[in-house]
């Protein structure tokens, strides 16, 4: 593996790295994958530590955060959304500065892009993007790792990502798409494709790096021979409950079911950056069976529970590539 000089980046978004860069970060990641696997031990930042500001929930991307960190040898404190001064009693400059002083990365999961940019604007060491209301960037490292381990190689794969994709994980994997050369598929109505700007500086890249970018309102026919079948939950956090019975009438044709993928065909997988509503086993898929009378969401049980799901691969590789991405920026 050639070795990249990343150290003091932030990892903001996809956006601002180069193909060969990410895929610095994928190789880095699956070699971390490999030692641990191995039980190799990657202590190679004893002392140092690192601050995770959560302002919205997280299972896998704290926890991921965590692991790595640990595996690196590193410390960590965990701000909880309401456990912190932040924006409440201190803005978000006088906190990166403060953070700085101490830690030797900041994480930060919130709301706006513009929030996580002025915190890495105003720190001296590397930010990293646990997910905003734009962009998922580490969820994407972890994405393309287990496309390249299922495939075998990112050029050319056709993703067909169903449901609201103006929204952080689907503009994030139209950028990963653009950027590895891949083929990406938008299967939903045009309320919720990407805004313009997004698309235009994707098509952009996609010119140079033999990319499609493609927009289909049939589900039929947008998922026909995909290699991934991708979705994400219909309302994201922070959003309002009352946009529900608009996203159920409006999203339940792009719903991935069986049939959709026996139409992508028996080469497809089912990718998901989780959590699901895939069954009635959480309050809100109780709440929503109450109301609309939907036992199962963006994806029913079924495909969620079949051998074409990776999805807990997937969530397993959020931890590896986060690990990259710590030890490659910091
Ligand atoms: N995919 C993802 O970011 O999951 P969490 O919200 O649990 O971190
Ligand atoms: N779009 C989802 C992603 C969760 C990982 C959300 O923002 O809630």
């Amino acid at each position: 593996m050639k070795e990249m000089n990343l150290h003091g980046r932030d990892f903001l978004k996809l956006l601002d790295f180069t193909p060969e860069e990410i895929m610095y970060l994928l190789d880095t990641a699956a070699d971390f994958k490999k030692k641990k696997q191995n039980g190799e031990l990657t202590e190679i930042y004893r002392g140092k530590n690192v601050a995770l500001i959560f302002e919205k929930t997280s299972t896998r991307t704290r926890c991921s955060f965590e692991v790595a960190a640990h595996d690196l040898g590193m410390g960590t404190t965990y701000l909880d959304p309401s456990g912190s001064q932040i924006g409440k009693k201190e803005s978000i400059a006088d906190t990166a500065r403060v953070l700085a002083s101490m830690y030797d990365g900041i994480e930060y999961r919130g709301f706006g892009q513009d929030i996580v940019d002025n915190l890495a604007k105003y720190s001296k060491v590397p930010v990293w993007n646990g997910l905003t209301n734009e962009f998922h960037p580490t969820q994407m490292l972890a994405d393309l790792l287990t496309i390249r381990e299922h495939f075998g190689h990112l050029k050319g794969i056709h993703l067909c990502y169903m449901g609201d994709a103006r929204y952080n994980t689907g503009n994030s994997l139209m950028v990963a798409c653009a950027k590895m050369g891949m083929h990406f598929t938008v299967c939903s109505i045009p309320k919720y494709y990407p805004s313009r700007e997004l698309i235009a500086v994707c098509q952009e890249i996609a010119a140079e790096t033999g990319a499609v970018i493609d927009f289909n309102e049939d589900a039929v026919a947008g998922t026909k021979g995909a290699d991934v079948v991708y979705t994400d939950i219909w309302v994201s956090m922070g959003e309002p409950d009352s946009v529900w019975a608009e996203r159920i009438e409006e999203l339940e044709p792009y719903r991935v079911t069986m049939q959709i993928m026996q139409n992508a065909g028996s080469q497809s997988v089912f990718m998901h950056c989780l959590p699901s509503f895939h069954d009635l086993n959480t309050t809100i898929g109780k709440q929503i069976k109450e109301k609309y009378g939907l036992n199962e969401m963006e994806v029913t049980d079924e495909v969620f529970e079949s051998a074409q799901s990776v999805v807990f691969q997937e969530a397993e590789n959020r931890m590896h590539t986060i690990k990259a991405v710590m030890y490659a920026t910091i």
